[in-house]
């Protein structure tokens, strides 16, 4: 049994593969040619890759013996899911492991974009302190204004834990009745489920959290900055393309809103000229998840869902469990 991977593991994680495959790994943590990629693919029973591999339908139909690809990433948008269900590839990602990580990530973005950290980090450096005065880099403060957390997920979940403890009060939107999960909610955080348009209007501070799919591209786009407050602050660190971009640029250009946190881009790593221009936006390469303990936790579990579906158990961190029939058969 082969395997390719396309980014370093921990060592534990790649101790534990090597004892179950014959593993081909590539050696460099920057982003790999994608000439190389499909090349060292051929011939490889599963794919352990990261969320900068795009797999489609082309990447199936070439390697019929392709069985498995375990994305190192609880976010799956680089893989289409309908191609590899076609294909009867099982595909896994990694969800859990990261909540903290991200959590504490979107906290630290909400913090420095409302307090302006960056700004009066950049101020000290450059020696322009001249003395202690009263309106100097005045900020926002925190506790009791509203946050809005768009998506009410494990990581939404993680953040509303935190926001409590900074004395927010919590709004959310995300789609799909669950009653029950409301209520839940509702008794954990005294959080209040409103609608994307009424989570625009009344939010202080707002959150990203949902994962991209096709119905949550451009999500937050014109009309939704349209409806946020001039002091409102924007935090996302999900996937770029939840929000329009452009519209961003504009709202934050016209002081539609008052700043951005980001830590995610539309067509990363590209970060627009515009967005770079401006000092009232926070920018970080795509980080959510960058601690040593939860990458070692991603890795872990990857290899983990790899192992046992090789060995005849259907992972329970596979996203498209209904191909397991299929996958079986290929084995
Ligand atoms: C990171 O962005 C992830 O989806 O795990």
């Amino acid at each position: 049994m082969k395997v390719f991977v396309t980014g370093k593991l921990s060592d534990r994680a790649f101790d534990a593969l090597q004892n179950f495959a014959q593993v081909d790994a590539y050696e460099s943590d920057d982003p790999m040619p994608r000439e190389e990629f499909e090349a060292r693919l051929d011939g490889k029973d599963a794919l352990v890759c990261i969320l900068g591999d795009k797999v489609d339908r082309e990447l199936f139909q070439k390697r019929p013996q392709l069985k498995l690809v375990a994305n190192v990433a609880v976010g799956y948008d680089n893989i289409n899911v309908a191609d590899a269900n076609d294909a009867g590839v099982l595909i896994t990602n990694t969800p859990g492991v990261l909540d903290n990580a991200t959590a504490d990530l979107a906290f630290g973005l909400l913090l420095s974009a409302a307090r302006r950290i960056v700004e009066a980090d950049g101020f000290v450096r450059r020696g322009e302190w001249k003395g202690w005065k009263r309106e100097l880099m005045l900020g926002a403060e925190l506790h009791g204004k509203t946050l809005g957390i768009v998506g009410m997920g494990r990581i939404g979940k993680a953040v509303a834990k935190r926001a409590r403890a900074f004395g927010l009060n919590i709004i959310y939107a995300r789609k799909g009745e669950d009653k029950k999960a409301d209520d839940a909610l509702k008794k954990a955080f005294e959080a209040e489920r409103v609608s994307l348009s009424d989570l625009c209007k009344r939010s202080d501070f707002i959150s990203v959290h949902c994962p991209l799919r096709q119905e949550t591209r451009h999500l937050i786009g014109k009309a939704e900055f349209a409806l946020m407050q001039p002091h409102c602050v924007l935090v996302n660190t999900s996937r770029g393309a939840v929000i329009d971009e452009e519209a961003m640029i504009e709202a934050l250009e016209s002081k539609r809103i008052a700043s951005c946190g980001l830590d995610v881009f539309e067509r990363e790593p590209l970060v627009p000229e515009r967005l770079i221009a401006l000092p009232n936006v926070v920018l970080a390469p795509h980080i959510g998840s960058a601690t040593k303990e939860t990458r070692a936790g991603m890795d872990e579990l990857a290899i983990k869902g790899l192992v046992e579906a090789f060995s005849g158990k259907l992972p329970s961190n596979a996203v498209n469990p209904a191909v397991w029939d299929k996958f079986q058969g290929s084995r």
